[in-house]
């Protein structure tokens, strides 16, 4: 087994850190505090390709794979978790599934603006009522004309406030049971009939934009399904895998944005005439959080080399998000523990870092439906 990144993953991984130290780093705070990111920040991402970093060259894109993109992921989110997030579901959650299952034409029409960022993606699956019952979804299309009409709320839409493009999905036949009547369609979000509504007011990475989408009579071109029709479901799944190793990849950056901060802290802060980090009480704090996210970088981009390998990722992505996420979170404590009541207060990064850590045990599938799929897969 190979544990060298090759030439060319070190150029992008390196590439993605100066950025994320540079531009990021110093923005993190403003992104969170507006609750927003930055359009400049936008417009870098696009100047080094990232919204594209998975779509092929043919569409503009860079043609990398799902490792290339965890190690671009975890510098974003050492930096900056609200641009991170952003980035993560552009990539995974739109550019991936057109890419796996569209026709060449939905791909001509759809990748190159993708690849560029000048069109940003969403993923439209939650639903009031269902969130981690992802199957009882009741957004309807039902035939009108040659086409679709569309009708639902979606809710918990990561880039909702500033997608031209969702995948929507919604219950095409609701005679059979939940998984099987339901179908993936491509909406361009300026289509009459979508109004964004209520934009999430969140406890962290709150510089992405989290909404509310209602889809109200909306007429779709036949073209519009992505996939086959009631075959949606194993697509959102599908993407869901992808998205998971992406979602880990985050978890990693933050833990190691925590890790970091721990460090600086430990050496600079004195207690007892001497710096903390010179107490074993401390110290073992810093291994334990080091070594639970060297353990999940490994689960990660063992799944990220599964996927691009085009074998099925399932239980190998729900472990590493399961653990990465944990990771993460015991980074994020330990850090706040170890910064004292100066980590309680928003002088230090810890706080912010402290409040995005939470939701990687929480979106694209919580703890518990890792643990679901793990098992149902050893079961299998
Ligand atoms: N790939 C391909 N097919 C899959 C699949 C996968 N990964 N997972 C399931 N399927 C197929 C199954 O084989 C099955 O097909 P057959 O009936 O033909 O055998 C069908 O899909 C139904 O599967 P299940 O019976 O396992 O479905 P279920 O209703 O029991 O649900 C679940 C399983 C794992 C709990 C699923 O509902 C789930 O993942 N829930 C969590 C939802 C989630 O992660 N939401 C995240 C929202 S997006 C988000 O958070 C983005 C963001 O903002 C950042």
């Amino acid at each position: 087994m190979d544990f060298q990144l090759t030439e060319e993953q070190k150029l992008v991984r390196d590439m993605a850190r100066d950025f994320a130290r540079n531009e990021l780093l110093p923005r993190a705070r403003k992104h969170d505090a507006e609750g927003k990111i930055d359009p400049e920040v936008f417009a870098m991402l696009s100047e080094l390709g990232l919204w594209g970093l998975t779509i092929g060259e043919e569409y503009g894109g860079a043609g990398m794979g799902n490792l290339e993109l965890s190690l671009v992921l975890e510098e974003i989110n050492a930096a900056c978790a609200s641009t991170g997030v952003t980035v993560s579901v552009h990539n995974s959650l739109l550019g991936a599934p057109i890419k796996r299952f569209g026709t060449p034409e939905q791909m001509q029409k759809w990748l190159p603006g993708l690849a560029t960022g000048a069109t940003i993606g969403c993923y439209c699956l939650t639903e009031p009522n269902a969130g981690s019952d992802a199957a009882a979804i009741v957004t309807s299309a039902k035939r009108s004309g040659d086409g679709w009409k569309l009708d639902g709320t979606k809710v918990w839409v990561t880039n909702g406030g500033i997608a031209k493009l969702a995948i929507v999905y919604a219950r095409t036949n609701p005679d059979v049971s939940k998984a099987k009547g339901i179908s993936a369609f491509l909406v361009p979000l300026d289509t009459p009939g979508v109004k964004i509504g209520k934009t999430e007011k969140k406890t962290g990475i709150r510089g992405s934009s989290t909404t509310e989408i209602i889809f109200d009579g909306v007429e779709l071109p036949a073209d519009a399904l992505l996939g086959e029709e009631n075959k949606g479901f194993m697509i959102a799944m599908d993407t869901l895998d992808g998205g998971r190793i992406g979602i880990a990849s985050q978890a990693i950056g933050i833990g190691r944005a925590c890790l970091d901060a721990s460090i600086r802290y430990a050496k600079e802060r004195e207690q007892f005439g001497r710096p903390i980090g010179e107490f074993q009480a401390i110290q073992w704090k810093l291994a334990d959080m080091s070594t639970r996210l060297d353990a999940a970088r490994l689960l990660v981009h063992r799944a990220a080399l599964i996927r691009d390998a085009g074998e099925r990722v399932s239980e190998a992505a729900a472990k590493a998000k399961l653990f990465a996420s944990q990771a993460c979170n015991y980074a994020a404590d330990e850090c706040l523990q170890i910064h004292g009541g100066a980590g309680y207060t928003d002088d230090f990064e810890v706080e912010r870092l402290f409040r995005d850590a939470r939701i990687t045990e929480i979106y694209e599938g919580a703890t518990d439906i890792q643990r679901i799929v793990i098992a149902r897969s050893l079961m299998a």
